[in-house]
């Protein structure tokens, strides 16, 4: 079968069946084609809560499927592929951090969404790395506890240098694996490109960036700018949507291995076995977790909004 000829199953059992289909950019864009919605982060936050099908199919990785469950939890949420979990959601849990807070009481807990369910019971405010600057400089508290990416974290720390920030040791093992020296190579093979680098990379290599900002804001920012050549310090689907976007202008991914092996996980055969029952993993979360994990996300969406 064509991938188009699957991708139009799809989207008659879609229909069919009144699901929506949300996906990060980070998968692959055959899945992003038949998507209702594509987005970073924080847009699918959104999305999830305004959402009227009564499924939800999240193409993309656990906590994102949580977040769509904790703010939609009379609906039928679907995880793409039950083995997509963001490694950096599981590096700290909420024992560890009622532990932590304990040397830091008059800290508030900023979580990444990029954190579990039941972590986010015991975080103040959610943050994305699209709204974490706006939030940090919004929220009413100076002393932030800020969980689990320290490369997020010391970023937010330079742009927001009136508050006090504390930062754990936690972070993705994909952004944060680039060398600050990939980017010195890349720019001595095209001297004219941008650097373009998402947050979760480390500080050596985002102080070398043109722009820092989230994959929409990356992908926002080249769109809009007269340059002609792009360095994209993200995972690799984001050079590549652009690619097709601007065919005008030449995009290079910082480095050949940026690739997110969980948000890979899900191929467009896996879709279509989503919308026929053969696949996937329906999320359940118990009544009081969504509770008190909603919390801390609707502050982001308040705040970051
Ligand atoms: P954003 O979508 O917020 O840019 O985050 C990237 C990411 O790593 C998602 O897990
Ligand atoms: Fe998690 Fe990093 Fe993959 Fe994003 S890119 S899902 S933070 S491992």
């Amino acid at each position: 079968m064509q991938v188009s000829e699957l991708q139009q199953e799809i989207l008659k059992l879609k229909q069919q069946q009144d699901v929506c289909i949300l996906a990060h950019s980070y998968v692959a864009r055959e899945i992003c084609e038949i998507a209702d919605f594509v987005g970073d982060s924080f847009q699918l936050s959104v999305k999830a809560s305004q959402v009227k099908n009564p499924t939800v199919l999240m193409c993309g990785v656990r906590f994102m499927a949580e977040t769509v469950k904790i703010l939609s939890p009379e609906k039928k949420v679907l995880l793409s592929h039950p083995q997509a979990g963001c490694p950096m959601a599981e590096q700290m849990d909420k024992e560890m951090i009622l532990e932590v807070k304990k040397n830091y009481p008059d800290y508030l807990v900023m979580a990444y969404v990029n954190t579990t369910a039941a972590l986010k019971t015991i975080a103040d405010v959610c943050v994305t790395s699209a709204s974490a600057v706006k939030i940090a400089k919004a929220i009413e508290n100076d002393k932030i506890l800020f969980i689990p990416d320290c490369n997020l974290g010391a970023y937010v720390a330079k742009q927001v240098p009136e508050k006090t920030v504390k930062l754990l040791q936690g972070g993705c093992p994909v952004h944060a694996s680039v060398k600050p020296s990939a980017v010195r190579e890349m720019k001595e093979l095209h001297p004219d490109a941008l650097v373009l680098i998402h947050p979760e990379c480390v500080p050596e290599v985002t102080e070398q960036a043109d722009f820092v900002g989230s994959t929409t804001a990356i992908m926002d920012f080249a769109k809009q700018s007269d340059a002609k050549e792009f360095i994209i310090g993200t995972e690799i689907s984001i050079a590549e949507h652009l690619q097709y976007d601007c065919p005008d202008k030449m995009f290079y991914p910082l480095t050949k291995d940026f690739i997110c092996s969980n948000m890979k996980a899900t191929t467009l055969i896996d879709v279509y076995y989503n919308l026929t029952g053969q696949f996937g993993e329906e999320i359940q979360l118990d009544a009081q977790t969504i509770r008190d994990a909603r919390r801390c996300i609707d502050k982001m969406i308040e705040l970051g909004g």
